[in-house]
């Protein structure tokens, strides 16, 4: 298994380029499914789990061709096949979204049963109450879940029981083809699903009040083709925004949406940083002061999103003050908190809260990451830490940063990949 060697403490200065989002091409690359044209999808980040959803379309009958630039042209016209495999749900749990647009475009569905992952159980129920509400009968059986209508699927009115991003794509795909308006309540608004929602539109579909908790489908016969680049990974940008914060550098991050981010930009200026905003770019500047602790709580969009907690978490152990940080999403995504106390942080865990005191530095330790945004805070940790900080198990890190380590040695950071062995951990569920 590769790892990433961190000489710290490295400070974090310059100018990157944000790539394509991980949660945005993922559902819309499940979407082609249901098109009957040609869907071309760019600005498609190089990750292992666009590369599985790849290989999944490809293994249910769908063409595809792929230049050079990973822009990917499919076509799922002449698809028959409709049973998601468990070898490649199991490597990525995403894969469930293929099940709505399955549904939709061929009355069945058959998905492995996605599991659960280091942050949390993950549980699908909110999806398959969404298709049975749809007109389908869902069963679950020998770790398959199975979804079957006699005919086209029904518009219906949908009351989410909670605010599910993954749920309300899923649903919002099999509701585009389905007969009738279909009307989705408490529905995620994150960016990711308006980006989702806005590539649907392009194939056709009518959707509308897309970025509110009320989304409102009129089913169509069919969907044609498009042309659609995803939208900026906003994590990413927090991600590498955060790295700056902790390390007392600046950084600006271009081909990113500021409005995307607008909860932990206010956290940020509230750790001490000088922000300032463009159209597709942010700046952020420590101006060498160190970063003033910030209390976070996780929620739904748009509030803190919970993918930015494990960084902020990082940030606050070398802040100024004592800070809290709430968890309310995810059950077990405080675990990065242990690994970080043997770099010498103070963090003390009750319940869904890490209660972190802010220490002048970090001493570098070999770690191991757990999950895609555990190992960017740990990263992070990295270069605030004295030392050499060895991070393992960074396949976590491949699914959901592309070329993590160039960038951040553009940025000044001494950081480099250590080669190792591939294993059978790598199989292991993704986030
Ligand atoms: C998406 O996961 C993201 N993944 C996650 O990003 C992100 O953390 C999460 O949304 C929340 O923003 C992708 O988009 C591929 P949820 P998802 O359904 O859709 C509960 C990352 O690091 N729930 O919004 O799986 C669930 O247990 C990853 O990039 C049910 O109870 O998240 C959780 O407590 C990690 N029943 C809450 O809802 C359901 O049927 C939110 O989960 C579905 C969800």
């Amino acid at each position: 298994m590769d790892k990433l060697l961190i000489n710290g403490p490295s400070k974090i200065e310059g100018e990157i380029r944000i790539s394509g989002s991980k949660n945005s091409a993922l559902p819309i690359l499940a979407s082609g499914l249901l098109s009957k044209g040609s869907v071309r999808i760019g600005n498609l980040p190089h990750l292992n789990d666009v590369t599985t959803m790849i290989e999944l379309l490809s293994c249910l009958g769908v063409d595809l061709l792929i230049d050079e630039k990973l822009g990917v042209e499919l076509n799922a016209e002449k698809i028959t096949q409709f049973t998601a495999p468990y070898e490649l749900v199991k490597t990525m749990r995403a894969s469930i979204l293929v099940l709505g647009p399955l549904l939709a475009r061929l009355g069945k569905a058959r998905v492995s049963f996605p599991g659960g992952c280091a942050i949390g159980s993950r549980p699908v129920d909110l999806h398959l109450r969404g298709f049975e509400a749809l007109g389908a009968t869902v069963t679950v059986e020998s770790g398959f879940i199975e979804a079957v209508v006699d005919g086209r699927l029904k518009g219906a009115h949908i009351f989410m029981d909670k605010v599910t991003v993954g749920g309300t794509e899923n649903i919002l795909m099999a509701a585009t083809l389905a007969e009738g308006r279909s009307i989705i309540e408490n529905a995620a608004r994150e960016p990711e699903v308006v980006d989702l929602a806005n590539c649907l539109n392009a194939m056709g579909a009518k959707i509308s009040g897309i970025g509110t908790d009320k989304l409102i489908i009129d089913g169509v016969e069919e969907l044609h083709g498009c042309d659609y680049d995803v939208m900026s990974d906003r994590i990413e940008a927090g991600t590498f925004l955060v790295a700056a914060a902790a390390t007392r550098g600046w950084i600006k991050v271009k081909d990113v949406d500021p409005h995307s981010l607008e909860a932990v930009l206010a956290k940020l200026e509230e750790a001490g940083a000088k922000m300032t905003v463009g159209d597709d770019w942010i700046r952020l500047d420590m101006e060498g002061r160190k970063p003033i602790a910030v209390d976070i709580r996780t929620a739904p969009y748009p509030a803190f999103p919970t993918d930015m907690q494990a960084q902020f978490t990082a940030m606050n152990s070398v802040a100024t003050g004592v800070s809290t940080v709430v968890e309310t999403i995810f059950e077990n995504r405080l675990i990065q908190v242990h690994e970080m106390n043997r770099m010498g942080a103070n963090i003390r865990i009750e319940g869904n809260t890490a209660i972190v005191e802010g220490c002048e530095t970090l001493t570098a330790a070999p770690v191991m990451a757990s999950d895609l945004r555990a190992s960017a805070s740990l990263v992070i940790a990295g270069l605030c830490a004295n030392g050499a900080t060895l991070v393992d198990r960074i396949y976590h890190i491949d699914r959901g940063y592309e070329c993590i380590e160039e960038k951040m040695q553009l940025l000044g950071a001494s950081i480099r990949r250590i080669p190792g062995r591939l294993s059978n951990e790598q199989s292991e569920q993704s986030s």
